[in-house]
């Protein structure tokens, strides 16, 4: 392998550590990575870990339609909204952008064969993406997971794991298959590289709209579109792309509201947990929690949670008033922009940017 272009930084400590897709923690304090490159941002397109991105392990992902939704637009009284269809990838969600990277660093770092755990889109995701580089994957997901998306992870060839019980059940059990099998554990969650991929978004968002959005408003889970694209616009910005970075709003379910909780202070615990509809940001326990809060308020964003009936509502409404078919998480993300409007967080004639992070066709429909 070339010399590599980037290093990890411990989140908590601070300490410098080789690149890797096996060791998830810090050595010496057991906190979380995250990539830092040894090279200057390029300007035109996002610096990234792999030895030679030419040889990614790719299957076509990114480069995604821009859309004005100018009903929705006109509505909601906005300068503009523009959305950024992440359904048309090619598993059908924004994960691929992270597959392709971390499936990438750990073929190019020996690994044969993991153990991943997600609420459907990353493991379907993942899957196609150990399919194309020849891996084994072992994918842990919830047992309630949307027939469409176990279908996808089974189609692909991953061994499967149903897990009965909340999407925290799933992750508890992929940690010990991996104790037991001694496997890799190439969590997307808590590896640093699969945010690196979303870095991209902005990028092309940038492409299209140059200095043109003010707000961006998107579902957070686990962080990675968050992460990955507010590190986007930070390069984008350090190279003198860009004069601003436009504030991200972080969006979760009432149900399952972590993120939302720290940003505004809010005692909230994993014990508070309800069932949501919103499966893709059903995270109570997200790892990177810290530096998603951290993302957020660097922008100058907020967070805002939603109903169950206004991910429905707004599945519908962006179906049947603008042609486009959401999965139920995605659509949480227009309740949450309702709310940010409402509040004056938004400011009528604003440019808005949304990422519709997941495709409509994998869910049964709950109407
Ligand atoms: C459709 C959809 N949107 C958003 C998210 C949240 O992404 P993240 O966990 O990177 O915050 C997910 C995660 O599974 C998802 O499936
Ligand atoms: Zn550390």
């Amino acid at each position: 392998m070339n010399v590599p272009n980037h290093q990890l930084r411990c989140l908590d400590c601070s300490s410098k550590h080789p690149p890797s897709v096996t060791d998830l923690y810090c050595a010496e304090c057991g906190g979380l990575f995250a990539v830092e490159y040894l090279e200057a941002p390029h300007g035109s397109l996002p610096r990234l870990p792999m030895a030679d991105p030419i040889m990614a392990n790719s299957l076509g992902e990114g480069d995604t339609p821009l859309v004005f939704l100018e009903k929705t637009c006109e509505q909601l009284g906005l300068g503009s909204l523009w959305v950024k269809l992440e359904f048309m990838a090619p598993t059908g969600s924004f994960k691929d952008r992270g597959s392709a990277v971390l499936t990438t660093m750990g073929r190019d770092l020996g690994v044969t064969e993991f153990i991943e755990d997600s609420s459907g889109n990353a493991g379907a995701s993942l899957s196609a993406y150990a399919a194309a580089a020849g891996l084994k994957a072992h994918v842990f997901a919830p047992a309630s997971a949307a027939s469409g998306k176990l279908d996808q992870i089974q189609i692909f060839g991953a061994s499967l794991h149903k897990i009965e019980g909340p999407r925290q059940a799933a992750t508890e059990a992929a940690e010990e298959f991996v104790k037991e099998r001694g496997l890799v554990y190439m969590s997307h969650n808590l590896s640093p590289y699969f945010s690196e991929g979303m870095k991209a978004v902005s990028y092309e968002i940038v492409e299209v709209l140059e200095d043109g959005i003010d707000h961006v408003v998107l579902p957070v889970g686990n962080g990675s579109l968050l992460i990955g694209m507010v590190k986007g616009f930070q390069e984008l910005f350090e190279a003198g792309i860009i004069a601003k970075i436009p504030k991200f709003h972080g969006v979760q379910a009432d149900s399952v509201r972590p993120v939302v909780a720290a940003l505004n202070g809010e005692a909230w615990s994993h014990d508070d947990v309800l069932p949501t509809q919103a499966s893709g940001i059903a995270v109570s326990k997200p790892p990177r929690l810290a530096e998603m809060v951290e993302a957020i308020k660097s922008t100058g964003g907020f967070g805002v949670t939603v109903s169950e009936e206004s991910l429905i509502d707004w599945q519908t409404r962006l179906a049947a008033s603008e042609g486009v078919f959401a999965e139920m998480t995605s659509a949480g993300a227009f309740a949450g922009l309702v709310k940010l409007v409402d509040s004056g967080v938004i400011d009528n004639d604003s440019n808005v940017c949304i990422p519709i992070t997941g495709s409509g066709l994998k869910e049964p429909l709950k109407k």
